[in-house]
């Protein structure tokens, strides 16, 4: 038995490599391309785990797929690997299409040739499970009921364009082809391992640097926040027991204004890590020019993985952020090689060869 995982050395795959063989011995190979945002330091704790097997590469490369599939022979596929950050979509969209749409076209069809070709039983038990985002239903009005599943895609940006596409093409290979196929739909995450370049992180770091904290717009756009983990622990369940075909909503019924995140952030570093000049953190609050057709508001009804899987959030939104931002204080280094670019070279110093 083995797992596919692809961008498991992201921000929330690596969370969910690392959670998974913490809990279970079942080993997974790791696709991952190492874009930018791929961070092999997250998985040093697995570096002497023969658990944990690393394949630097492209789910956009067929031939690797397939010779993947056949070496490895993976009772499921979670697909994480993706474009993930709003505003580089807005600047450069190109990516996105290449991997969100083709990379997960060519991941599906791989996928089909190899679940085609299992005995009965392995094909009966096989699954794909796509993690895509709350963005593809588009924005809500501030009193509108939030996101269920039969919302409708509406998706306002080059990167939510992107994961809708590919959350039809991946609805599409289970109606037309029967790959047994679930998607998850999840809100805003946070925790350990978040690249600086996302909000909360983003906040943290600028903040103990002394530097201007960046508010677009009048801060009061709304997401709906999930520690990082509960996430893991959701895709663990619906891999369990979810449904094929179905489609699950994830999150914690957290829904904060930006500018309310950023201020809870600034206290918490007022107690854990008080200003040397005696200042208080939310004086480098600073109001810049909005993100193009930003979305307003974000918010998730999680009440059929509730109901149907029994999963539920572990953490509130006020343990979860104070466990982030102590794990931020704790791990000084990883943002420094994070900011200074040597996160990048961590795959020929500690992986070698094998990676
Ligand atoms: P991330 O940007 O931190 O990580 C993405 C990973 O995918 C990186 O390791 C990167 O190297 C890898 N990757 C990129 N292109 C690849 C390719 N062509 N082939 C193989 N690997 C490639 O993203 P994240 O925040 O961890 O998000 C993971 C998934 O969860 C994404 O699909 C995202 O859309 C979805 N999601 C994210 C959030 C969130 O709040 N971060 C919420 C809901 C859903
Ligand atoms: O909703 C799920 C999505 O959440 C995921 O699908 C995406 O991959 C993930 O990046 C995230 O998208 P957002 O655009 O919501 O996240 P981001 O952290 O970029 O921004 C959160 C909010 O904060 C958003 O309203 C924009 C705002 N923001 C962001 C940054 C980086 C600021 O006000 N200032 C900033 O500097």
């Amino acid at each position: 038995m083995t797992l596919l995982v692809t961008g498991g050395a992201g921000f929330i795959g690596s969370n969910f490599v690392l959670d998974w063989l913490a809990r279970h011995d079942e080993p997974i190979v790791n696709l991952d391309r190492l874009t930018y945002a791929g961070n092999l330091e997250n998985l040093a704790a697995l570096r002497d785990d023969a658990r944990h097997v690393f394949v630097q590469g492209d789910i956009g490369d067929r031939a690797l797929l397939d010779s993947l599939l056949a070496e490895h022979q993976p009772r499921a596929i979670v697909n994480f690997a993706a474009e993930s950050h709003v505003d580089r979509s807005i600047h450069g969209p190109e990516d996105f299409i290449q991997t969100n749409v083709v990379g997960t076209f060519r991941l599906l069809e791989a996928t089909r040739s190899y679940w085609a070709a299992l005995a009965p039983n392995a094909r009966e038990a096989f699954r794909f499970l796509h993690v895509s985002t709350d963005e593809v239903y588009g924005t809500l009005a501030p009193d509108a009921a939030p996101f269920t599943e039969q919302h409708a895609t509406e998706p306002n940006s080059p990167y939510s364009a992107s994961k809708a596409a590919s959350d039809h093409l991946v609805r599409a290979w289970h109606h037309t082809y029967g790959l047994p196929v679930i998607t998850t739909n999840c809100s805003n995450n946070y925790g350990p391992y978040h690249f600086p370049e996302k909000l909360i992180p983003l906040v943290i770091v600028n903040a103990l640097a002394g530097r201007a904290l960046p508010v677009y717009g009048d801060g009061m756009q709304v997401r709906d926040w999930l520690y990082v983990k509960d996430h893991c622990s959701a895709i663990r369940r619906v891999l369990e027991a979810g449904r094929l075909g179905e489609v699950y909503n994830v999150g914690g019924w957290n829904e904060k204004p930006n500018i309310e995140i950023v201020r809870t952030i600034c206290g918490l570093l007022d107690e854990l890590r008080p200003r040397a000049d005696g200042g208080r953190y939310d004086e480098l609050i600073t109001y810049v020019t909005d993100r193009p057709g930003h979305d307003r508001r974000y918010a998730i009804d999680a009440r059929k993985i509730e109901r149907d899987l029994g999963w539920r959030p572990a953490e509130s939104f006020e343990t979860g952020i104070r466990k982030t931002v102590a794990w931020y204080l704790d791990n000084a280094d990883w943002v420094t090689r994070v900011q200074d670019g040597s996160y990048r070279e961590w795959v020929g110093k500690h992986y070698g060869a094998s990676a």
